[in-house]
């Protein structure tokens, strides 16, 4: 028995039911496409397979810009004449001195841990995943003998009464052994009631040749189910999530409800975080200790230092956010954003491409965008960085320990001093050094004999 591995991914199903123009198995779950899935399950394995092939058809450019990496190689397969035609197109990618693990592109939550049994209880013989259902209709039955081993798979449409009540069904999932590979697939037929070239008279052969047929049965159903519909996605995804939320309940997140969180992509948590209801998380998250995440918050390529507080219905992207800062309720951060520790954001701030200092706070109705704001510096409500002239993006920069008072434009590029104080309602379009105050003269009249129009 050989180390290596070859992993050959059937992909190339039309997905009909799916009413889309995007290939299958570039459908997500967890956020990423179901044909990754599949293949990180595979790349996970001890010892890693050696060699893996896609076998794909419809949208082929996509499928192979989706998942392009140097270990794949593609195989296409037109037309689509059965899982066995489609294993023969994949031959010449494959060494001959390895095993094959046949895995579906739309069958995503398939586990390691599941594939690598398979691998290790087949041996040099024939490996076949199987799963028990309460419905078995649609699937290829497994048919054992007196004494329980595996003599065939029946398909559904090939099958007998007596065959149709088995409920052990072939996930399609198989370990093909080396030496007989080339030989058995050379000598499928597809004189069958579909007319296809089926895989699974490769147990035909091997029963004929003395290769041992090994069944592998998995007891958790959810992940042998594949995706052919919008409706399957969907139930797909639910699972994911609740498997996730499982795993960070045991690493001691606390969930407001495991039920109500969504993670697309990779979450990272310290220890005693605490997520409120409804967030989602994408891309690359990562939470320090003592971290809390209101409801509704959305968060992407973010990472949060310890002990800081996002309140409800934050927007969170490209940044990070450094130790006991507050952000929100309603903040938006946008990408290339670096707040030191003990920074507030807070409603209707929105901050973009900019650095705070420790200790700076922009606590209402704000727009910080392309600046620089040093240390324990205070941006008043409804003060404005006008960053931009119709052409290009400028900078502002807020020395430390600046007060700026509440409705306030600073027209970049411009500098407002350490230590100055600017009043409300001022435009601040040149410089202001460091300390006093700068403000706009306007006069308030009153005019008592004034009348409102009528109408
Ligand atoms: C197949 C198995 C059946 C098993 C079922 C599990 C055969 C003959 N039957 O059924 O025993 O219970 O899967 O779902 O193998 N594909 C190709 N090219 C093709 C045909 C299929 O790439 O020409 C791919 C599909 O994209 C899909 C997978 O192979 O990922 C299975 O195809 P599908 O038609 O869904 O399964 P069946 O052939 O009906
Ligand atoms: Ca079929």
């Amino acid at each position: 028995m050989t180390a290596a591995l070859n992993v050959v991914v059937l992909a190339a199903g039309m997905g009909k039911r799916m009413h889309s123009n995007v290939p299958k198995v570039l459908h997500r779950v967890a956020g990423k496409p179901l044909l990754a899935h599949v293949l990180d399950a595979a790349r996970a394995l001890q010892p890693a397979p050696g060699r893996f092939c896609v076998v794909y058809g419809h949208g082929g450019e996509m499928v192979r810009e989706a998942v392009c990496a140097p270990d794949l190689a593609f195989a296409r397969q037109e037309p689509q004449l059965g899982t066995g035609h489609a294993v023969q197109q994949a031959l010449p990618h494959l060494d001959d001195s390895a095993r094959t693990l046949v895995l579906y592109g739309d069958v995503p939550l398939v586990r390691t841990e599941t594939l690598a049994a398979l691998v290790a209880a087949s041996g040099d013989g024939l490996g076949v995943l199987t799963v028990t259902l309460d419905d078995p209709s649609g699937y290829g039955r497994i048919v054992r003998d007196a004494a329980g081993r595996v003599a065939a798979i029946v398909e559904e449409k090939d099958a007998s009464a007596p065959d149709k009540a088995i409920r052990e069904i072939n996930t399609g999932i198989m370990l093909l052994p080396r030496a007989k590979l080339r030989a058995w697939l050379a000598a499928l037929s597809n004189d069958n009631a579909q007319h296809e070239y089926y895989l699974t008279d490769v147990v035909r052969f091997a029963l004929r040749d003395g290769v041992p047929v090994v069944a592998v049965e998995t007891p958790a159903q959810w992940e042998t189910l594949g995706v052919n519909s919008k409706a399957q996605l969907a139930q797909l995804e639910r699972i994911a999530q609740g498997r996730i939320a499982e795993k960070l309940l045991e690493q001691g997140v606390t969930l407001a409800d495991p039920g109500r969180i969504d993670v697309r992509g990779t979450l990272t948590i310290g220890r005693d975080a605490h997520i409120d209801v409804n967030c989602i998380f994408e891309g690359d998250v990562r939470l320090g200790d003592d971290v809390t995440i209101g409801a509704h918050c959305v968060l992407r390529d973010v990472s949060i230092a310890d002990g800081s507080e996002v309140l409800p219905f934050c927007h969170l992207e490209g940044g990070d956010i450094g130790a006991h800062c507050r952000i929100g309720p309603f903040a938006r951060m946008r990408p290339g954003t670096r707040l030191d520790a003990q920074v507030h954001i807070g409603n209707f701030v929105e901050v973009k491409a900019s650095e705070m200092g420790y200790g700076s706070k922009a606590n209402h109705l704000a727009y910080v965008g392309d600046s620089v704001v040093g240390r324990n510096a205070n941006i008043g409500a409804g003060t404005i960085t006008c960053n931009y002239d119709g052409a290009n993006k400028h900078r502002t920069v807020i020395e430390d320990d600046v007060h700026i008072g509440s409705d306030v434009q600073l027209v970049a590029p411009v500098t407002v001093g350490r230590g100055a104080t600017v009043g409300a309602g001022t435009t601040i379009w040149r410089d202001v050094p460091p300390g006093g105050l700068a403000l706009n003269r306007k006069d308030q009249v009153h005019r008592p004999q004034w009348k409102r129009p009528i109408k």
